[in-house]
């Protein structure tokens, strides 16, 4: 699904998103508080816009960044992206997936992945495998949809999610299913509370959860216990 929406995603994240997905990746970046000295993980790199935004962010940033995938096709686009922008030497993109991740214990100092963790089937074991990679006291960056609670902004927000974005979705990006998915999988994803109990079980000894646009997306940031 990914290979075949991979030309139009970019433009499709800034239009759904109304220029907002740029901000929180941002936002995730920040949060990893790097020091220029980092190997950090962009796990479901997709187009690699989360890995190159964390070697140009200003007030820190990764030495190297990894971005792992299993679209070849979004791969190829991030790989364009990083060579026009110069960035070779410090963006490395791999295929590979995300519950088996084809990278040594304790490897980084960083890991992050935006708006990926709730597309991998098993997402538990990517929890696993973050946790493997990961040296002690590495950090975690984790964006992903949310649910919004707040009355009047719960409403409008559900019906833009679940109706509007899946007909502007299907129109801009020519896939019938992708942009359906994509409500469909948000609702099923763990509540907040839920995921961060699941990250701790996993090996992270702290977790914040931190909700951006009035809990439209949240952001987890957890160390590696
Ligand atoms: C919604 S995109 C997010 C891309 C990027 N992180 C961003 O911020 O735009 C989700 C990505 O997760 C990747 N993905 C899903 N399951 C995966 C898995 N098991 N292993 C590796 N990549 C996976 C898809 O190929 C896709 O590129």
């Amino acid at each position: 699904m990914f290979d075949r929406i991979a030309y139009r995603y970019d433009r499709m994240n800034r239009v759904l998103s109304v220029g907002l997905d740029q901000r929180w990746r941002a936002r995730g970046i920040r949060e990893l508080a790097l020091t220029g000295t980092e190997q950090v993980l962009d796990m479901c790199t997709g187009t690699a816009d989360l890995a190159i935004k964390a070697v140009t962010a200003t007030g820190g940033q990764a030495a190297q960044v990894i971005g792992v995938d299993f679209a070849g096709e979004m791969l190829r686009l991030g790989l364009d992206k990083v060579r026009k922008a110069r960035l070779a030497d410090r963006v490395h993109l791999v295929r590979g997936d995300a519950t088996n991740v084809p990278l040594p214990d304790a490897s980084f100092d960083a890991a992050m992945v935006a708006f990926g963790i709730r597309n991998v089937h098993n997402y538990e074991l990517g929890i696993r495998e973050f946790a493997r990679v990961l040296k002690p006291g590495g950090r975690l960056a984790v964006l992903e949809f949310g649910r919004p609670e707040i009355p009047g902004i719960k409403q409008c927000y559900r019906w833009y999610f679940k109706y509007l974005l899946p007909i502007i979705g299907r129109m801009g990006s020519k896939h019938n299913e992708a942009y359906s998915y994509l409500p469909a999988s948000v609702d099923q994803f763990p509540e907040p509370d839920a995921f961060a109990a699941m990250l701790k079980n996993h090996g992270f000894a702290t977790v914040r959860t931190v909700p951006l646009t009035f809990g439209t997306v949240y952001l987890y940031i957890a160390t590696r216990g």
